[in-house]
């Protein structure tokens, strides 16, 4: 049966902006955050701790943490793919990460230029540190629905390497479709196969859209008992190493189906069009007309 609530894992200040060509400032960062803050989301991802050479538009995520405040209520996380990433979040008071793998080997060199069990190892030494300090871990696996450099992955892999992930600790798996290519059938064949191995409570879902069929994807995962998916205010998002990568499902779209549904999200609509249309003011493309409105309806 469908859940009655969802928690939503709100990935813009990261996914989102990991992948904009022009820098957003540190202030304006912050203020994205806030803004998303005020919207309840139950889970803000506010940046990574990761190489500022591979990916420097998050290069200040320790100003951005030192700047946010932090309402109970909400939970603040980050990525993080080694011990030196882990150092910095703990410098930076940060309560909850993510570690991320991949499906893929290929994927796995290109993103942290380690192979799947090379990165396996790495994350046993990150979950051992970080659950030891109090710290909450979760674990991306990416080209779960397809990889921009091999294609199709058997889901029999993809359970295989999320029950690998499981057994670091890490309390949820967020099964990833880093480029947007999953469809509803396809979602089904990858929850058949984790579902044999791990507990629903235990998996969350992260889509891109590229191809618009990232809510069609959540429909189909909701039979599941699936309740928890990734989306980023106004459909932000890409990888700056999967080419193709589209923005991530919208979280403004996503709180529309659900809340339509009767399906509790707990996050205001009309607070969180507020943050898409502030964040799609500080890039330099425009974002989708509709994640602006509420905004632009208040300013005339
Ligand atoms: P490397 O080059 O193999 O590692 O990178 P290294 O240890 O040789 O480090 C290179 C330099 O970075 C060194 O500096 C290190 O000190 C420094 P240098 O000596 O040359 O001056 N360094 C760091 N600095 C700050 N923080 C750190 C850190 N680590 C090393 N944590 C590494 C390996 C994993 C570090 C690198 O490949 C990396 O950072 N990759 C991250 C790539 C990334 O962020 N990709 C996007 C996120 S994943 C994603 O979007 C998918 C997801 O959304 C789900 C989905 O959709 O599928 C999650
Ligand atoms: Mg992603």
């Amino acid at each position: 049966m469908a859940p009655k609530r969802i928690t939503i894992v709100e990935v813009g200040p990261r996914d989102g902006l990991q992948n904009e060509r022009a820098l957003v400032s540190t202030a304006d960062k912050i203020a994205f955050v806030n803004l998303l803050s005020a919207a309840h989301l139950p889970v803000i991802e506010v940046s990574a701790f990761v190489s500022p050479k591979w990916v420097p538009q998050m290069a200040d995520a320790a100003g951005v943490f030192a700047g946010i405040t932090r309402p109970a209520g909400t939970r603040y996380t980050a990525l993080v793919p080694n011990l030196a990433g882990l150092d910095r979040a703990l410098a930076s008071g940060v309560t909850e990460i993510a570690v991320f793998a991949s499906s893929t080997e290929t994927f796995s060199r290109k993103n942290i230029n380690q192979s799947i069990d090379e990165s396996l190892a790495t994350y046993r030494q990150v979950c051992g540190r970080a659950l030891a300090a109090g710290l909450r871990v979760r674990g991306y696996l990416s080209t779960a629905f397809g990889c921009p450099f091999e294609g199709d992955v058997a889901p029999a892999r993809v359970a295989d390497v999320a029950v690998r992930l499981a057994e670091l600790g890490v309390f949820e798996v967020a099964i990833s479709d880093t480029i947007g290519v999953a469809h509803p059938g396809q979602v089904s064949r990858v929850l058949d196969a984790v579902l044999a191995q791990l507990p629903a409570e235990r998996i969350a879902l992260h889509f891109h859209d590229t191809r618009g069929t990232a809510l069609a994807n959540v429909l189909a995962a909701l039979p599941y008992g699936i309740a928890t998916f990734d989306a980023s205010a106004g459909g932000l998002g890409g990888c700056p190493y999967a080419p193709g990568a589209a923005g991530n499902l919208a979280t403004d779209d996503l709180i529309y189906m659900l809340s339509g549904m009767g399906i509790e999200t707990g996050v205001s609509l009309t607070k969180l069009s507020e943050a898409s249309a502030f964040i799609g003011s500080k890039i330099d493309h425009p974002l989708p007309s509709k994640y602006a409105q509420a905004a632009a309806s208040k300013k005339s």
